[in-house]
């Protein structure tokens, strides 16, 4: 039985939207204490819009595929949608992971909402902190661990 699906495979060997984007809207950079692990998303946004995305990411093979597809999933499309994607629907879209890989696509989610959260706060618009539950708590935000 093959433990990653073709499409994990194949992001993992074609990940895309790989890079920087200079002067980003938002940047999220979380990392897992337990693995050592790091991913950084950039993104552009114009209008609400996620106009484009990149990342990189330190870390296993699936956290690679997993940022891969997680930029693809949210390219093009609103800033909410953005907000409510969820590592569950990133493993999904991937046809699964292993169980014992879940946390990888966790990190993509984490990554994508610190970005978010990041452009809220430098264009100074208002959100309900509610939205980002994990932030104040989890402690994996470079940000949030600096100082
Ligand atoms: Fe750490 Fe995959 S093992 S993100």
């Amino acid at each position: 039985m093959a433990l990653y699906s073709e499409k994990v495979m194949d992001h993992f060997r074609n990940p895309r939207n790989v890079g920087v984007i200079e002067n980003a809207d938002g940047i999220g950079e979380v990392g897992n204490a337990k693995c050592g692990d790091i991913m950084k998303i950039y993104l552009k946004i114009d209008n609400d819009i996620i106009t484009d995305v990149k990342f990189e990411t330190f870390g296993c093979g699936s956290a690679i595929a997993s940022s891969s597809m997680a930029t693809e999933l949210i390219k093009g499309k609103p800033v909410c949608e953005a907000l409510a994607l969820t590592n569950k629907a990133v493993a999904e879209a991937l046809d699964g992971l292993p169980a014992h890989k879940l946390h990888c696509s966790v990190l993509a989610e984490e990554a994508i909402k610190a970005a978010l959260k990041d452009y809220y706060d430098k264009n100074n618009i208002a959100y309900d902190a509610a939205i980002f539950p994990d932030c104040a708590s989890c402690g994996h935000c470079s940000s949030e661990n600096d100082g």
